[in-house]
């Protein structure tokens, strides 16, 4: 399956880190630690601009200016650099709209790609289907979804799929990143984060590991994140937000749901419990993840059921079949290894071969995948689901 990947994600953290040395370089002064950092940048932008045409004269711009600064002797970077690229790189208010779209992610994930939460797709397509057509003024889509529930069971997935069903911008935020790594700033990147989507709508903003907002609020230094959780909450009270017409959503997603307060919780009264698949859904995860195989010969319904006395997750059932199909790969494939001899060229030009899936590929593979849930865990999210969920 086609994840929603962006190719170009590690290269902006990679130039996000240079500029960094490069700043720091400047600020003490050492001048070819600076340059050196500089062409470090200049060399991650023009890999940038190949691997993402759409932004490509933006980066090969950034690029020139770093490559004028490396150039440019001692000088400084103002004197050095065009004044409308170089100067304004460095601009704070830039690094953070910089640093909000270094989070957008290309998906190419499609509401096909997951397997089960009927209910949830429909009505994450509803709110996308409402804010797309025209109605009423009173009539307005939902801004916040709270998916809940144990580790890989499809929520991040799904915020990919409603990126990539309406081709929107997909913003993958991750609080613990923003809160470490613009500490202080964090809000502000807040912020400059719902700007970007708003000029770039339809937008799909997710909100990784969402608990950890909270949980920090409690401590001491906690102020960075109480300023990140208010100007978040506004941001989804949404009173800036005059343009209703368009799409701007934020799923945040939670493992322990029961970490939120009121506060937060308020602002999301559409809180989804995303479970672990039932013998249906893993039925239909494992034709997912087996796609383009032949599975005639497999019991879907015994492997299904084994699943799901396993308390397998989707991301469980991935390994799994995974696993299984590394089985099938060193049967059809005797002595694979010895191909790594030949050149990458070579190997390009030949064919794995590929055979029916049977159940014996699967047996080994259950031994090997344990699920980390206890039904003392999944009782927990059952519990919280009666008395907060939707
Ligand atoms: N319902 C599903 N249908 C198809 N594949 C699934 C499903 N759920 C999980 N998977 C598989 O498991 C992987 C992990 O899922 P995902 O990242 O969406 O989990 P998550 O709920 O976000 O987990 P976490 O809480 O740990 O972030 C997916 O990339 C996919 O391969
Ligand atoms: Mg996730």
């Amino acid at each position: 399956m086609a994840l929603n990947i962006d190719l170009t994600l590690p290269l902006k953290r990679e130039l996000e880190k240079a500029h960094k040395a490069f700043d720091d370089a400047k600020a003490k002064g050492e001048t070819d630690e600076a340059k050196k950092m500089a062409l470090v940048c200049c060399n991650i932008l023009i890999q940038l601009a190949k691997s993402d045409p759409n932004k490509k004269t933006e980066y090969i711009d950034a690029a020139k200016s770093y490559k004028n600064y490396a150039d440019s002797g001692a000088k400084p970077a103002s004197s050095a650099a065009p004044a409308n690229n170089f100067e304004q790189i460095r601009d704070d208010q830039k690094d953070l709209a910089g640093y909000a779209e270094s989070l957008i992610a290309k998906s190419t994930v499609t509401w096909k790609d997951i397997g089960g939460l009927d209910s949830v797709k429909v009505r994450i397509m509803e709110t996308i289907v409402i804010a797309g057509l025209q109605k009423p003024v009173s009539i307005k889509p939902d801004k916040g979804i709270l998916l809940f529930g144990p580790p890989g069971t499809g929520k991040t997935l799904l915020a990919a799929a409603a990126a990539g069903s309406l081709n929107a911008t997909f913003f993958n935020v991750k609080v613990s990143n923003v809160l470490s790594k613009y500490f202080g700033e964090s809000s502000k990147l807040i912020t400059s984060l719902y700007e970007t989507a708003r000029k770039k709508q339809p937008s799909i903003i997710f909100i990784d590991e969402f608990d950890s907002i909270t949980m920090s609020r409690e401590e001491e230094s906690g102020d960075a994140s109480r300023k990140v959780l208010s100007t978040l909450l506004s941001e989804l009270d949404g009173f800036q937000d005059k343009k209703s017409d368009e799409l701007l959503l934020t799923l945040a997603a939670t493992n322990t749901p029961w970490d939120l307060d009121e506060a937060i919780l308020s602002r999301f009264p559409l809180r989804i419990y995303i479970p672990l698949p039932d013998s249906r859904s893993c039925e239909e995860i494992i034709k997912i993840q087996l796609k383009g195989l032949d599975i005639t010969s497999l019991n879907l319904g015994k492997v299904s059921e084994i699943c799901t006395r396993k308390n397998y997750s989707g991301r469980d059932i991935q390994f799994l079949c995974q696993e299984a199909l590394r089985s099938m790969i060193r049967v059809h494939n005797p002595d694979l290894y010895k191909k790594s001899e030949l050149p990458f060229e070579e190997l390009k030009k030949q064919t794995l071969s590929i055979g029916p899936m049977i159940m014996e590929y699967f047996e080994t593979a259950f031994e090997r995948v344990k699920s980390p849930m206890t039904e003392k865990d999944l009782e927990r999210f059952r519990k919280w689901n009666n008395e907060f969920g939707l």
